[in-house]
């Protein structure tokens, strides 16, 4: 570098130090359901991760009571409001949905900014892709807002905080997955989440092992999908179950003889051996995952997995079953199975190094001739979950 262009990226530095000086910022990443489908908001256990790829918050205080949002990935996003008027959006402003229910959360717990602020959202997530861009806008806003007013949470509060926001504001009935694995997310781990009790721990992730994402493109719009009709079934289920025992806690504690019940309609007994058989995959796989098991048995439960969604909870789609198929005709892939709400979105594969980027094009190729498109491909790293961050060492690490 010439003293020329040094000097140039000294005073560039310098007018971004300036410009950032007032601001507080915070970053967290998306997530892979590793295993558990559907499982979380039925209070059993599930198994993901946190991705390299976040949503970015950054967030400065107004000398007023001025809301001000914007996100970079939304053309003309600019949604101007004040603390008291905090609207429900729709349409093409439906995303500040999210921002906005951290806001009221944080105002119901007595934890809101002081002040009027202003909120830049920025991400290299991909959107509607099954990998919860949503759990990580709300994170990533609520730890900026939460220093604007110098407070802190411990991770399980931040989860049950966010998921408050999106069930009570946003509207979509999730269970903890997405909130908890993006607040406990752990470089080279797994997280793993007793839903019942909300109790997160993590396992590392079996060595030399890594995920590839397939998003199918098509659209993965869980507040308008199929997502609370499946909620809706579970619960359903669970009170035709608990006619006969009334003591059953949730649906992932129900059991195979349950299911001889007459109460119980033909498509809720199919929801519900879902859930209980997922369950009962779920408990191998965090066993083997504990005991260093063989990573292939673990795959093989993953294959399992996306089987019982397609022909038992119904969520899977041709475009999905195709990608699982053609993944487990290839060298070095372990598993793979559809991540997240379903009904569209991505399909995961866990796979060993032999499985490469010009394996992954192969997959993508074949979909395209049956198709007409491609899937778009993504290999993500098991990273560590939302944190605050420094804006003004951010931007020169
Ligand atoms: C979505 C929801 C989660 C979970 C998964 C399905 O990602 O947000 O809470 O229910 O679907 O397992």
């Amino acid at each position: 570098m010439d003293e020329d262009d040094a000097m140039e990226k000294a005073t560039s530095i310098a007018e971004l130090k300036k410009f950032f000086k007032d601001f507080t910022a915070a970053e967290a990443p998306g997530r892979i359901e590793f295993l558990g489908n559907h499982l979380d908001y039925n209070g059993g256990r599930v198994v993901g991760t946190a991705i390299d790829a976040i949503v970015c918050a950054l967030a400065k205080p107004l000398d007023n009571n001025k809301v001000r949002l914007f996100s970079e990935t939304f053309e003309d996003a600019v949604i101007e409001s004040t603390l008291e008027r905090l609207d429900r959006k729709e349409g093409r402003e439906f995303w500040a949905n999210y921002p906005i229910g951290i806001l009221k959360v944080l105002q119901m717990e007595g934890l809101a900014p002081p002040s009027g602020f202003e909120l830049i959202l920025t991400t290299d997530l991909p959107q509607s892709a099954g990998l919860s861009s949503s759990a990580a806008v709300e994170l990533a806003t609520a730890l900026a807002l939460l220093q604007l007013g110098n407070h802190n949470l411990k991770k399980d509060e931040l989860a049950r905080l966010c998921r408050k926001a999106e069930n009570e504001f946003v509207g979509l009935p999730c269970g903890i997955l997405d909130q908890g694995v993006s607040a406990h997310g752990e470089k080279d781990h797994l997280v793993i989440i007793d839903c019942s009790k909300e109790h997160f721990e993590t396992v590392p992730m079996p060595k030399q092992t890594e995920f590839w994402i397939f998003d199918s493109g098509i659209k993965h719009d869980l507040v308008d999908s199929l997502y609370k009709t499946r909620h809706r079934e579970c619960l359903d289920a669970l009170d035709c179950l608990r006619k006969n025992h009334p003591e059953l806690p949730f649906l992932a504690a129900a059991t195979i003889p349950m299911l001889d019940s007459k109460q119980l309609p033909g498509k809720l007994k199919r929801r519900t051996r879902h859930v209980i058989e997922e369950t009962a995959r779920v408990d191998k796989a965090v066993k083997l995952l504990r005991s260093g098991g063989a990573p292939h048995e673990i795959g093989t439960l993953l294959f399992e997995s996306h089987e019982s969604s397609k022909a038992l909870f119904e969520n899977s789609m041709h475009e999905l079953d195709f990608l699982v198929e053609s993944l487990g005709t290839c060298h070095g892939v372990l598993g793979a199975r559809l991540t997240g709400g379903g009904f569209g979105g991505a399909v995961m594969g866990w796979t060993t190094k032999q499985f490469s980027k010009s394996s992954a094009e192969k997959v993508a190729d074949s979909y395209k001739e049956k198709f007409g498109y491609s899937p778009k491909v993504h290999n993500f790293k098991a990273s560590d979950g939302a944190r605050a961050i420094d804006p003004l060492k951010k931007p020169m690490d």
